[in-house]
């Protein structure tokens, strides 16, 4: 046998956690294992620090391995540790010590002395703007400001530790050096309330003698453009961008020295004339400023920052909960035509969000201006008309010294095609231009692919969308004046998001976002932040029916998928206090009140569902989980008490809602959906509902009829009522609507709506009409949990257990998934052989899964399910039983 290997090691969900809001952070790992039925029986954590060890967990004997709770003396500010952990299999034979993971402790509250700086104050918008100023804009978006701050240091430090955050957008740097990799820090948090920082180590930039630590500045969402309000754009949070940081050196004689923000430090405009996140940035490179972050900087030019409290108040500091944004892939531009201006046309093939890098030289002066759009129109023109007041345009003014390399720093955009004008005597061949993906750098945990091209696309659709919306918050789209939190677009592709990428952290911080915007009557938000949504409130605005319900639903998958009971405990009051929000509103148990924006079955086509029915459907899904929640935490009377609410609200949706004849009084496949998936009828009328709502499928020719709320449960439901085959028909339509029609016109992300763009009509309204949408790749789930077959154990959460359930379909062909999730990696891949089936599945270590096989397949035996332990297992299977499992 071999030993078993501990790998991914992770604290507070994080490889690296880097600063903790918590004075008992957990450790988890995964195990892989080679052999079967293989299982760790004691675990061993120690924690380090670099005087040596501060915790040892000893030899305790469990199978645990998610989510230890740290169990050693108080962790001390500004330390750097490093953790390892051995664990011990089914014959107590131990492994060899992981690979070390290291935890950045932070800096407490109470360590901070940094003081927020500032380019001192700019005169309000609407005085006269100096015309011959090279930072002159339409939009009056600022200039990035440089900070900088000598320093001298008697040795080089043993350790230097780097605790940095900005109101706005910072890029740190380190005698000239750029400090980490992050992108579009500190990420977005509701700025009057919190901000995260980031801790980086920069020991290795620190040197003995003079040192400069300097700072670049943007707006971001901030004070930059965010949302679609025009009559407050932007400035949503305060007027000008800020820094805050504190750098802690730790010298070898035991002596230590701090270097913070205060007002010695000095600030200057440089070559970013301007960055926004809506409008574009504008780079003249002539007007760099040589050595500006190294100690050999000419200091003329250069005034003093501003020391200042941040209105209404200095925002709590908390550590980053989440993963930082970063550069995630890249991707050729290859030239397409010209348009009708001269200008050249590029195409990414792929739509993405982040921006280009260019590579080009250039007179002193030559401008080059990068226009973005995610589509072409019929004259191939780039089409920007659905960005709404999103402008989209980077600028780049060369100063003429050889090959030089722009990207903006500080903007985003939504974009397939960039349209670049180029200066006189400069062709295209002679410009080097590349697609750089933007993205919080959530891991990416599932590999799929399987037999059918059109699913493929689908698939990698869904994954480009949530790559192109999960930048610090999950956002509705990346590319028009919008961009923001919503919350139903995420909670639909919640479990979808999950097997794609790591999405602990991520909701870890999204969750507190959202309960930061609850009003103190207890209504969650549409969207968190809340801030930009609506400027005239005074409050944020409270969430619609699925909207604010979303914190339920996204807390309780964490649980399943994680086992994180962290989130649930925490935020207990804040969901019951959103349930008690509803239920005071409507005594009657039908959620007419206090619906808010009630959106509905948002951007459905066909016959409109009722909204009082979604909103009751939703409110009886939120009762229903809240006594699940309560019984996890073990709350027995909270979870009676809740189980009585959602009893009522059954009996009231029933009397309200169902026929005489067992119809719905809204006879739709979003209605039939909803009542369906989350339990509100009884047995007799489920067989009804499941009649009626194939008989409506039909009646569209096979197609679908749902929005946002209903699509999410279409698959599901067709395969919980025994119609895979008519799940997968529908998964494979290509006629309009369908997911096949976007893929038919050439989409490589998911739509907003289903007639983004058709061939009768051309594109939908250009108020609101996105290419990069992930809400209707919440189909996702369905593929990932039922035609791959992996999902979670309601019954063994945080895939300590796991359902394999595939569906075999020829039409199909193979289905290879592969899901890495916290405790280890799930393999399931079928291939058809003929007629029979060749199923390979992988479990990790230390977890039991129950195995379905669809109906009409049958394991040796003739059973349909059974239960397996850790390994590889191959089945050969039969419609008549299975041939060999090995
Ligand atoms: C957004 C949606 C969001 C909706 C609410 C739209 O503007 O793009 O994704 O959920 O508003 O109705």
């Amino acid at each position: 046998m071999t030993l078993l290997i501990p790998y991914n090691l992770r604290c507070e969900h994080m490889f690296t956690a880097r600063g903790l809001n918590t004075s008992v952070p957990r450790f988890s790992w995964a195990l892989e294992a080679e052999g079967k039925d293989r299982w760790q029986t004691a675990y061993r954590v120690e924690l380090r620090n670099e005087d040596g060890i501060i915790w040892d967990s000893g030899k305790v004997p469990s199978n645990q391995t998610q989510l230890i709770p740290y169990g050693g003396p108080r962790l001390s500010s500004d330390a750097v540790l490093t953790w390892i952990v051995t664990c011990w299999d089914e014959n107590n034979t131990p492994s060899a010590p992981s690979k070390p993971a290291m935890i950045f402790t932070g800096l407490a509250a109470a360590d901070w002395e940094a003081e927020w700086i500032a380019r001192y104050f700019v005169l309000p918008a609407g005085r006269e703007a100096p015309a011959d100023n090279i930072y002159d804009n339409l939009w009056q978006a600022r200039p990035a400001d440089y900070v900088r701050r000598d320093f001298a240091t008697s040795q080089a430090p043993i350790r230097a530790t780097l605790y940095i955050t900005a109101l706005g957008l910072y890029e740190a740097y380190m005698n000239g050096q750029r400090v980490g990799e992050d992108v579009m820090a500190p990420g977005w948090t509701d700025y009057h309330t919190r901000v995260e920082y980031q801790v980086h180590d920069v020991t290795d930039l620190v040197r003995a003698g003079n040192n400069v630590l300097g700072a670049i500045l943007g707006e971001g969402w901030y004070s930059g453009r965010v949302g679609h309000n025009q009559r407050r754009a932007g400035n949503h949070y305060g007027g000008r961008p800020a820094l805050l940081c504190q750098l802690h050196l730790h010298y070898g004689d035991g002596t230590s020295q701090i270097v913070c923000t205060d007002e010695h430090w000095q600030t200057r405009q440089g070559p970013i004339c301007y960055s926004d996140f809506l409008m574009g940035e504008m780079y003249d490179a002539r007007l760099e400023i040589a050595n500006w972050n190294t100690p050999d900087c000419e200091l003329s030019g250069w005034q003093r920052v501003e020391v200042f409290v941040p209105d209404p108040g200095a925002p709590q500091l908390d550590a980053a909960r989440v993963q930082p944004a970063r550069e995630v892939a890249r991707l050729p531009a290859s030239f397409s035509h010209h348009a009708r201006s001269g200008a050249a046309i590029f195409d990414l093939g792929q739509n993405i969000a982040g921006y280009v890098e260019l590579r080009v030289s250039g007179r002193s002066g030559d401008r080059f201006t990068i226009r973005h759009a995610e589509t072409l129109d019929a004259d191939r023109e780039l089409y920007t008309a659905n960005l709404r007041h999103a402008v989209a345009i980077d600028i780049f003014v060369a100063s003429g010294n050889g090959t030089e390399t722009f990207k903006p720093r500080f903007t985003f955009h939504g974009f397939r095609y960039v349209e670049l004008t180029l200066p006189d005597g400069i062709s295209p061949d002679q410009v080097s231009m590349t697609g750089i993906t933007v993205q919080t750098d959530t891991s990416v945990t599932g590999v799929i692919e399987t037999g059918h091209p059109l699913v493929n696309q689908l698939l990698s659709n869904i994954f480009w969308s949530q790559r192109g919306n999960f930048l610090s918050v999950p956002t509705d789209c990346p590319q028009r004046d919008e961009r923001y939190g919503w919350t139903a677009d995420a909670q639909v592709f919640w479990k979808t998001a999950g097997y794609f990428m790591d999405v602990s952290a991520f909701l870890t911080k999204w969750m507190l976002d959202i309960v930061d915007g609850q009003s103190r009557d207890g209504a969650f938000p549409d969207v968190a932040p809340t801030k930009p949504l609506n400027p005239y409130r005074l409050t944020p605005q409270p969430g619609a029916p699925g909207w604010g319900d979303a914190p339920v639903i996204m807390a309780w998958e964490h649980w399943l998928r994680y086992a994180d009971r962290g989130l649930l405990e925490r935020y207990w009051p804040a969901l019951e206090a959103w349930a008690e929000h509803i239920g005071r509103a409507n005594p009657d148990f039908i959620r007419r009140n206090a619906v808010y924006n009630n959106y509905g079955d948002w951007l459905s086509v066909g016959p409109v569902t009722d909204r009082t029915l979604v909103a009751t459907a939703y409110w009886y899904r939120v009762a229903d989980l809240l006594s699940r929640i309560a019984d996890v935490l073990g709350r027995a009377t909270d979870a009676a008490r809740h189980r009585q609410t959602a009893d009522s609200i059954r009996a009231a949706f029933t009397s309200a809602f169902v026929t005489a004849d067992h119809q719905l009084t809204s006879d739709t496949q979003t209605a039939y959906l909803l009542a369906l998936d989350f339990g509100l009828l009884a047995r007799d009328q489920r067989n009804h509902a499941a009649t009626r709502l194939v008989e409506l499928i039909k009646a569209a020719d096979g197609h679908l009829q749902t929005g946002f709320l209903g699509v999410r449960h279409l698959l599901p439901v067709l395969t919980a009522i025994g119609r895979d085959d008519l799940a997968v028909a529908m998964l494979l339509k290509e006629t309009y609507p369908s997911w096949g029609f976007s893929i038919a016109h050439g989409a490589t992300t998911i739509w907003e709506r289903w007639d983004g763009w058709t061939p009768q009509k051309g594109f939908q309204s250009t108020n609101m009409n996105s290419f990069n949408h992930y809400a209707y790749g919440s189909v996702g789930e369905w593929i990932w949990s039922r035609l791959a077959g992996i999902d979670w154990d309601p019954n063994s959460p945080g895939y300590m257990g796991a359902v394999l359930r595939p569906l075999f379909h020829q039409a199909i062909g193979s289905c290879r998934a592969m899901y890495t999730a916290h405790p280890g990696r799930f393999v399931s891949q079928w291939d058809f052989e003929g007629s029979n089936v060749k199923w390979i599945v992988e479990i990790p270590p230390n977890c039991r899964v129950q195995l379905e096989l669809p109906s009409g397949w049958q394991f040796a035996g003739g059973r349909h399910l059974t239960t397996l332990a850790s390994g590889h297992h191959r089945f050969l299977l039969s419609p008549t039983g299975a041939l060999a499992h090995s």
